[in-house]
C-alpha cells in the first residue's frame, strides 16, 4: 500500500469534534479526514435540540450532572459527569464567541428549551431546531481561515494501523462511490471523531454514513470497546417511510406537545409521572409499544403551537411540509429510530483509547458520561469537552513545530466498492434483532448472519467495520442479562439488582461469542 507520512495530526472525522479539536490545537498542523465536503453528513449537522449547560441562576452543575446521572440508568461515571457538566458554561461561551447565533430573549439573555429528563429548562438552541446545523457553520467557518488545518474532503478511513502497541496510521481511500485502493497515511498522532453508529439500523435518525466504521475500524485494531449494547433510540423520528428518517425534535415536547395515538389518547401519563417528558427510554418504549399495537403514535403540537411551529421550529416544519403534513392541521406520525450510541471506543478522562497514539471524542467514544441512556442534548456538549482534552493532550506530546507541509493525497484505482445489498441486510438484521426490544434467541440469530454477511463480504474493510461494531452491539446485549435503560431484554426484563455495571470488550471476545452463537440452533 502507499504510504505518505505527515508531521500533521490525523483527524478522522469531521463533525463538531473534529471541527473543535482542529481548532484546539492550531497552530499545530492537522490532516482532517472528511467523507464529505465539510458540513455535510455529519451527524452533529443534523442535532436539532442544542448544547445542554446549566445557565438558569437557580440551576446549577451539580443538578445537571444529577439529571445525567439518573437518565443514565445507574451506570454513568459520577467523575465524567462532573467534568463535563461543571464546564458547560465554558463552551457555550466560546462557541457564541465563534460566531454561533444561539437564542437570545430581548435582554440578551440565552434562550434555554427543556428537553426530557432535565430537571431544568437547560438547552441553548438556535432558531429552535437548527442549533446543530448553526454551531457546525459557525466552526466551519472558522476551520475555513486556520491555516494549520487541511481538510481532505471526499476521502474515508479504512483501517487503523498499530505497530508495537501504538497507533501510526489511518488506511484512507477515495469516498466517491467507485472507491480507490488505500493510502496509508501516518502522523504523530490520531484522533476518532467520526461519529456513532445509528445507521447501522435501517430505522434510524443519523446521516446515511454514520453506520458504526469507526468505532468498527477502532475495534478490529484492538482497541477496547465500553458499553457497545447500549444504543439510544429517539422516540419520535417521523414516521412517514423517509430514510433516515426526519427528527421531531425533543424540545417540541419540552414546550407541551402532548403524544396520542390513533384513538386520541394521550398515553404517556398512564407510564411516568413526567409523561411526555419521562426519560427518552421510557417514551420511545412506549411509543414502540403503540407502534406494535397497530395504535400508530403521533406526536400533537396543535394545542400548544399551532401555526407558530412553523416559525419557531423550521427544520421540523419543512420535514412535515415535504411529506405532505401540515401540523398544524394534523398530528406527526412517528415511532423510535436508533439515533445515539452511548458505547463505542473506551476513552479515559484524559481522552484516551486503550492504544498508544490514540485519541476519541464525540459519539465514537464510551466516557462513560451517557451510562445506559444519554440525556438529551448532552452529546454535542460531550463531543466539545472532549475535543479540548483531546487537543490538549495531543498538544503535549507534539514537538513544538507549527509548520508542516501539506498532505499531497493521489488516489489510484482498486479500491473494493461499496455492497449495498449486504449493508441492507445488516442494518435490517439490526432494527428487527438487535433493536428497541431484544431476547437472547433474537440476539443469536442475529450474530449467525452478521457472521453470514461478514464471510460473504470479508474484502470490502468498510463493510467489515460495520460488521464488527453490529458484532460488538449484539454480543454486548446478549452477555447483558438485565434490562437497563435503553438496553431492553424481553427475556429479563428487570435490572440486575445493586449498582449498574459498564461493559467492557475486546472485539476477540465479541467474536468468540458470536462464534459460539453460530454452533448454536435457532
Ligand atoms: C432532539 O432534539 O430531540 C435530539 C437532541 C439530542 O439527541 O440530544
Amino acid at each position: 500500500m502507499k504510504t505518505i507520512t505527515t508531521d500533521r495530526v490525523i483527524i478522522v472525522g469531521a463533525g463538531l469534534g473534529a471541527l473543535y479539536a482542529a481548532l484546539k490545537l492550531a497552530p499545530h498542523p492537522v490532516v482532517m479526514i472528511s467523507p464529505e465536503v465539510l458540513g455535510e453528513g455529519a451527524s452533529s449537522a443534523w442535532a436539532q435540540g442544542g448544547v445542554a449547560a446549566a445557565m438558569d441562576a437557580d440551576d446549577s452543575p451539580e443538578n445537571h450532572a444529577h439529571d445525567t446521572m439518573n437518565a443514565g440508568a445507574g451506570t454513568v461515571d459520577p467523575k465524567v459527569a462532573d467534568l463535563v457538566t461543571r464546564e458547560a458554561l465554558d463552551y457555550i461561551l466560546d462557541l457564541t464567541t465563534m460566531g454561533t447565533p444561539f437564542d437570545r430573549t430581548d435582554d440578551s439573555r440565552y434562550v434555554l428549551s427543556r428537553e426530557a429528563a432535565h430537571s431544568f429548562a437547560r438547552v441553548v438552541r438556535v432558531k429552535g431546531d437548527q442549533a446543530g446545523d448553526r454551531i457546525m457553520a459557525a466552526l466551519i467557518e472558522q476551520v475555513r481561515e486556520t491555516p494549520s488545518v487541511q481538510v481532505l474532503e471526499g476521502t474515508m478511513a479504512l483501517d487503523l494501523d498499530v505497530q508495537g502497541g501504538r497507533a501510526t496510521g489511518v488506511a484512507i481511500q477515495d469516498a466517491s462511490e467507485e472507491r480507490s485502493a488505500p493510502v496509508m497515511l501516518r502522523g504523530p498522532a490520531i484522533l476518532l471523531a467520526g461519529g456513532g453508529s445509528g445507521g447501522l439500523y435501517a430505522l434510524t435518525t443519523n446521516p446515511p454514513r454514520i453506520r458504526g466504521q469507526v468505532i468498527g475500524m477502532a475495534a478490529r485494531a484492538g482497541a477496547l470497546i465500553a458499553d457497545a449494547e447500549f444504543v439510544q433510540f429517539h422516540p419520535t423520528a417521523m414516521d412517514v417511510g423517509e430514510d433516515p428518517a426526519p427528527l421531531a425534535t425533543e424540545a417540541l415536547r419540552g414546550e407541551g406537545a402532548i403524544l396520542v395515538n390513533k384513538h386520541g389518547t394521550r398515553f404517556m401519563q398512564a407510564i411516568h409521572p413526567d409523561a411526555e417528558l419521562a426519560p427518552r427510554d421510557v417514551v420511545a418504549r412506549a411509543i414502540f409499544a403503540e407502534v406494535k399495537a397497530g395504535n400508530r403514535p403521533m406526536l400533537d403540537t396543535r394545542e400548544v403551537l399551532g401555526e407558530a411551529i412553523k416559525t419557531q421550529f423550521q427544520s421540523v416544519a419543512a420535514y412535515c411540509a415535504r411529506n405532505g403534513i401540515d401540523p398544524a392541521i394534523d398530528p406527526i406520525p412517528v415511532a423510535p429510530a436508533a439515533h445515539y450510541h452511548m458505547g463505542g471506543i473506551a476513552t479515559n478522562t484524559n481522552g484516551r483509547a486503550s492504544i498508544n497514539g490514540l485519541w476519541v471524542c464525540g459519539e465514537a467514544s464510551s466516557t462513560g458520561l451517557h451510562g445506559a441512556n444519554r440525556l438529551a442534548s448532552n452529546g454535542l456538549l460531550e463531543a466539545l469537552v472532549y475535543a479540548r482534552i483531546c487537543a490538549e493532550g495531543i498538544g503535549q506530546t507534539l514537538p513544538t513545530q507549527k509548520q508542516a507541509p501539506l498532505v499531497e493525497l493521489t488516489f489510484e484505482e482498486g479500491g473494493i466498492p461499496p455492497v449495498p445489498e449486504a449493508v441492507k441486510k445488516l442494518r435490517e438484521t439490526m432494527t428487527q434483532l438487535v433493536g428497541m426490544v431484544r431476547d437472547r434467541r433474537g440476539l443469536i440469530r442475529a450474530l449467525q448472519i452478521i457472521a453470514l454477511l461478514e464471510e460473504a463480504n470479508g474484502d470490502s474493510p468498510s463493510f467489515l467495520n460495520m460488521c464488527a461494531t453490529a458484532t460488538l452491539i449484539a454480543a454486548g446485549a446478549l452477555v447483558r442479562k438485565e434490562s437497563r435503560g435503553a438496553h431492553d431484554r424481553s427475556d429479563f426484563p428487570e435490572p440486575v439488582v445493586g449498582p449498574g455495571k459498564r461493559s467492557e470488550m475486546y472485539l476477540s471476545d465479541a467474536l468468540a461469542i458470536r462464534a459460539q452463537a453460530c454452533e448454536e440452533l435457532t
